[in-house]
């Protein structure tokens, strides 16, 4: 049997380990975010004093180094102090307090916890973190049912920073009067990248996880290329992925230009992510937006409350830009006689295969 023949050795990959482009693979190294970085470790400062801690509200676009850039601070401070305690939650995994709360347990090291009331778990909490100090970090707070644990955690615990990370600025403005008076954050932005950064973050991983000499400098190039487009690191991770992974289904010893067209078109479907995942309102403003594509938005805003929508033309606008964000869909901003406006398109411009 000749079909074997070609196919690279077995143990002969092209990849020397997918590890490296996995999303939450910490890098040693960071690109571009000293700023950011430092300004984490500013608002920590305090607490290695004795002190209260500030408190940060971080966003900007996904798959820009948000995570990262703080997970690495507090892999520092773990280095540097066993005083200050760091605990981190991924809000669109536990997303109600209660969940909260038993996932800090769990983390904390306490067993048994199946059967308590949420009060209990925070008794619990309580006794442990505030004999000392701890930063929280609540990370995707736009996927959270309910903020109450934010509220407890104000209040009751003493010497403490949280950061709340976001990809939604408006996070902030819907978060109950309550809490924000309480937290009064610092807003940290964290800005796109450049493509030189793009680049050396995509080539420093290329180099972790494949073979040396695999990939064509023109293909990886077009790779960079594309990863601009979006602006979202994951992407460029996820198309490294896909196009060695084309290769070596074609028993090929390089990645070429083909393979990464055809990484860019799997990653379309992984791009536009399911709409399943929107709330009711927002589905509601995607039909519109859907049924009046190319218009402005002042017309679509018309057409939404003639069919019985509900809310402010200032809401409107930012589940608009919300969805945007999302790339679920396009806007433009365009000027005519009658001042600026925005057009508001369906899908589109964010389809990779479109650039
Ligand atoms: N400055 C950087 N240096 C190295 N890798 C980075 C950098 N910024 C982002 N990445 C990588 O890009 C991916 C997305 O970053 P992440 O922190 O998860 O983005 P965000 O939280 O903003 O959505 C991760 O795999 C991360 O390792
Ligand atoms: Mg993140």
């Amino acid at each position: 049997m000749s079909m074997f023949k070609d196919m690279l050795r077995s143990g002969e990959s092209l990849f020397r380990d997918t590890i490296f482009l996995g999303y939450d693979f910490q890098p040693k190294i960071l690109y571009g975010r000293e700023n950011e970085q430092q300004r984490f470790a500013v608002a920590i400062r305090p607490l290695l004093q004795g002190h209260n801690g500030r408190n940060l509200f971080v966003y900007g676009a996904p798959g820009i180094g948000k995570t990262t850039a703080c997970k690495h601070v507090l892999r520092e401070l773990e280095e540097e102090s066993d005083e200050v305690l760091s605990i981190y939650v991924n809000c669109w995994k536990e997303n109600t307090t209660y969940k909260v709360f038993s996932k800090i347990c769990q983390d904390l090291g306490y067993k048994f916890i199946q059967h308590k009331k949420t009060s209990e778990l925070f008794g619990l909490i309580k006794d442990k973190l505030n004999k000392g100090s701890v930063v929280f970090i609540f990370d995707e707070i736009d996927k959270l049912e309910d903020t109450d644990f934010l509220y407890t955690i104000l209040e009751d615990i003493y010497r403490k920073s949280i950061f709340l990370i976001t990809n939604y600025r408006d996070s902030y403005s819907e978060m109950d009067e309550r809490i924000r008076s309480r937290l009064n954050p610092e807003f940290l932005f964290f800005r796109p990248y450049n493509q030189a950064e793009i680049s050396g973050i995509l080539k420093q991983r290329r180099d972790y996880a494949f073979v040396p000499g695999v990939w064509e400098e023109e293909s990886f190039n077009e790779l960079v290329e594309k990863c601009v487009e979006t602006k979202d690191v994951r992407i460029g991770l996820y198309l490294m992925k896909e196009a060695g992974s084309a290769a070596e289904d074609k028993s090929s010893r390089k990645i070429g230009l083909a393979q990464v067209a055809q990484a860019v078109k799997n990653v379309d479907d992984f791009h536009i992510k399911p709409k399943e995942a929107l709330e009711e309102d927002l589905l509601f403003v995607l039909e519109i937006v859907k049924n009046n594509t190319g218009k402005k938005v002042g017309d679509l805003y018309n057409a939404f409350t003639e069919q019985g929508g509900e809310m402010s033309y200032k809401s409107f606008h930012r589940r608009i830009t919300k969805l945007s964000e999302g790339k679920y869909i396009s806007t433009k901003k365009v000027s005519g006689t009658a001042g600026n406006t925005t057009i508001v398109s369906y899908s589109s411009v964010k389809k990779l295969t479109d650039f």
